[in-house]
């Protein structure tokens, strides 16, 4: 019976039990950060799909609520699909989100607060005139979902975007509409990229490239560039790129075509999809919030009663150091979590070495590791023609002269469950350094029925520049 080792996590959101996926509708209303989720209210399996609701006042403690929306209407009877918040002029706001219908024809959808003066916004309304939109001519019927949140246009009217394909070319539609009731599609799109597949859970948003700050959705000028995100539904990972977007026609431009959406950076190369942005407008920051799939089986899942969880929200800003590629961060009200503080200057690690640091008995931790390269030997040593990759390179069991070294986030004492998260340097015959960040889960689980890849990927570091960790981590007590 092992029933003690199926741990709830303790940074990270999850409800009491059942089965979760995609963060859906983030927010900041009076006061509260409300969350809500695709939920199947029956189930630690996919399916049902109705509306998680819970709130915040730190983005870290969540008080759970009633399920805000479930399948009631032949529009959305076969699940109450992924879907966004939009806050109006006069601070009302609208969900937008998408229906499967008692066909299974992908529609959009509109509801909004039945009391707009409930801080908890506990009850929702559909609007009697659903769906708002039906896949237009050429759209597959169940190639048509997720809606954004929607933006200001320069003539005023209110914009979104919505994912699709065609053939094998991922595509997001765009619509302008005054009132969330009517609709006008867009010519073109506001960009696609052949080979990529249906496009999930887009995301479209502003990063300042000046300012410290994160942007509100409608926000544009000079000093912005625009993120465009993509879940790929055949390869499960969330991709994004930054670029250039014209107001007037609708389209972005990326501005590396051979990083494009979908062929290039990752938010994250661990388990982590169908992520959705949202501003807050009280801390002026953007906030990210990504599914966590768990790796578990099916039948242990049903098992143990639920599935999956919310990756802990992440702050996201535009790296001005490198310039091409976003930055994320967990949220600076984790640090509040804080109790204890254990400081451990200047550790030496020697290869092929494992020191160990003792922290007292803890449940959880908040790990902040900075790691200085020997430059000296780094540059003693010869270039190879070998080309590393976290997931293909034997992970932390291949010894190489400049790696792997990290953290070993191990469960107990005679390590026979380990997670090591480590730096591999890489250096060609030209003498060329490249930096990886892996985390290699073989052998994390004694567990069989558990996925353990090698997760991770370069990074960009810049000259002579230390290599810093975050782990937020909690002991599996046994
Ligand atoms: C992404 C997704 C969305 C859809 C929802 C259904 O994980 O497939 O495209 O709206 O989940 O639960």
């Amino acid at each position: 019976n092992n029933m003690l080792a199926w741990q709830r996590t303790a940074f990270h959101f999850q409800p009491r039990k059942n089965w979760m996926n995609d963060p859906n509708g983030p927010v900041y209303y009076k006061g509260w950060y409300h969350f809500f989720y695709q939920y199947n209210p029956f189930g630690a399996v996919w399916g049902n799909i109705a509306w998680g609701h819970a709130v915040s006042r730190d983005l870290i403690h969540w008080r759970h609520l009633p399920i805000a929306m479930v399948p009631d209407h032949w529009y959305d009877i076969n699940g109450v699909w992924t879907g966004s918040a939009t806050i109006l002029k006069d601070g009302q706001l609208v969900m937008l989100y998408t229906g499967s219908t008692n066909e299974s024809v992908q529609v959009q959808n509109l509801a909004y607060p039945a009391d707009p003066s409930d801080p908890l916004l506990v009850d929702w309304i559909k609007y009697p005139g659903n769906p708002v939109l039906v896949p237009p001519h050429g759209v597959g019927p169940k190639d048509f979902r997720d809606p954004t949140t929607a933006w200001l246009t320069p003539q005023g009217k209110w914009r979104f975007t919505i994912g699709s394909k065609v053939n094998k070319t991922g595509i997001s539609l765009v619509y302008d509409t005054k009132d969330f009731k009517t609709f006008e599609l867009l010519d073109g799109v506001l960009h696609a990229v052949p080979g990529t597949g249906m496009w999930e859970c887009v995301d479209f948003y502003p990063v300042s490239r000046v300012m410290e700050n994160g942007l509100d959705t409608s926000d544009n000028g000079p000093g912005v560039k625009h993120a465009v995100k993509t879940s790929l539904d055949d390869d499960r990972n969330d991709y994004y790129a930054l670029g250039t977007y014209d107001g007037t026609t609708g389209k972005w431009t990326p501005d590396n075509p051979n990083i494009d959406v979908g062929i290039g950076l990752r938010y994250d190369y661990g388990i982590f999809y169908a992520s959705k942005t949202f501003y807050d407008q009280e801390k002026k920051r953007r906030v990210l919030w990504g599914w966590i799939k768990e790796t578990d089986s099916e039948a242990a899942d049903i098992q143990k009663g639920w599935a999956s969880l919310q990756a802990i929200p992440r702050t996201i800003v535009f790296d001005k150091k490198t310039g091409s590629n976003v930055l994320l961060w967990p949220v600076e009200e984790v640090e509040r979590l804080r109790v204890n503080r254990k400081v451990f200057h200047k550790v030496k690690a020697k290869p092929g070495s494992v020191v160990s640091l003792d922290v007292g008995s803890t449940s959880q931790l908040d790990i902040m590791a900075e790691f200085e390269v020997d430059q000296e030997a780094l540059s003693r040593i010869n270039g190879t023609n070998t080309t590393y990759s976290c997931t293909t390179s034997n992970g932390a069991a291949q010894r190489g002269a400049l790696g792997p070294f990290g953290i070993l986030v191990h469960t107990d004492n005679d390590l026979t469950e380990q997670t090591p998260i480590y730096f591999y340097i890489s250096k060609d015959s030209l003498g060329n350094l490249k930096t990886f960040f892996c985390a290699d889960h073989s052998r994390s689980s004694e567990a069989t029925d558990v996925n353990k890849a090698i997760y991770g990927s370069i990074v960009p570091v810049l000259k002579g520049e230390k290599l810093s960790v975050r782990i937020l981590w909690l002991r599996h007590l046994l």
